[in-house]
């Protein structure tokens, strides 16, 4: 499938990779983007930028009548982006349990609702696409990330869920999974960090090979490397990761 003349919806589009993913849809001659944002104030002025089309919509993924809404709303919809995520930095030992419940209420109850929300839509439209963003932290556990990571462990079974359960419609179900990213959520992650703009063009390269993995960065794609060869090898690493921290704090 080509992004022209397509019609998306972006959850967690004001700010970060899903702000990225709408910048690209337009520049790449999508016909409408609609920018679900918990606070629509919050895309007032990008919108400003193609009013007819980039369509805020209020949307928090864990309101189930929010959801409701959109998908009644933007029953146009062609490709769907699960992009809104949270991130709470722990190890298991510290780990909040209400911290770990809103990671998977955001990350996986999140992507879980729209995907049922939304596939009635996108069958009408054709099959159309469904891209969830996990991350290379869905295949690998970092430490200091041990609710996230599990979070997206979640979401990474979620992902070959729907391509099960959605094959015979004919959705194209893309995973996506980026290492470290610049962006607000990794404010306080000391790694290298790479552009978003590298994740949107590796999510649209696959829309249109149909492709359905997409391992956007160099870290993500070593890592995934490493790990589908030697999975004791990647915990090796993590444990010296985690060990040189200790010792550098
Ligand atoms: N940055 C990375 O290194 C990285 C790496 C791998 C995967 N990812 C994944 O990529 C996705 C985007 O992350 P990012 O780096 O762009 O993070 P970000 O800059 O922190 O942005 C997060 C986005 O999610 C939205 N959001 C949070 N909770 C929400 C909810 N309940 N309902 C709707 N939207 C909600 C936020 O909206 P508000 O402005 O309203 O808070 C914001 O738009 C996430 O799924 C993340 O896990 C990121």
């Amino acid at each position: 499938m080509n992004i022209e003349d397509k019609t998306v919806l972006i959850t967690g589009a004001n700010r970060g990779i899903g702000k990225a993913y709408a910048e690209a849809f337009l520049e790449g001659g999508a016909k409408k983007i609609y920018l679900g944002v918990r606070d629509p104030k919050t895309v007032e002025e990008f919108a400003a930028q193609a009013p007819e089309k980039l369509i805020p919509i209020k949307l928090d993924v864990t309101n189930e009548a929010e959801i409701k809404a959109a998908a009644e709303k933007a029953d146009d919809v062609e490709i769907l982006i699960n992009n809104a995520g949270i991130l709470h930095m722990d190890t298991s030992m510290d780990s909040v349990a209400d911290n770990a419940r809103k990671e998977f209420e955001v990350n996986f109850i999140g992507p879980l609702l729209m995907t049922q929300a939304f596939a009635p839509v996108l069958k009408k439209n054709g099959g159309g696409v469904l891209i969830t963003v996990s991350s290379i932290a869905g295949h690998v556990t970092f430490p200091g990330f041990a609710s996230y990571c599990a979070s997206k462990y979640a979401a990474q079974s979620l992902i070959l869920s729907h391509r099960l359960d959605l094959k015979e419609q004919g959705t194209h179900v893309i995973g996506v999974y980026p290492g470290p990213i610049e962006t607000d959520m990794t404010n306080g992650v000391h790694m290298d960090k790479f552009s978003p703009s590298l994740v949107t063009q590796a999510t649209i390269e696959a829309i249109k090979s149909g492709d359905e993995e997409v391992f956007p960065d160099p870290t993500s794609q070593e890592l995934y490397a490493t790990f589908r060869k030697d999975p004791k090898m990647v915990e090796t690493a993590m444990a010296e990761m985690l060990r040189e921290a200790k010792e550098a704090a």
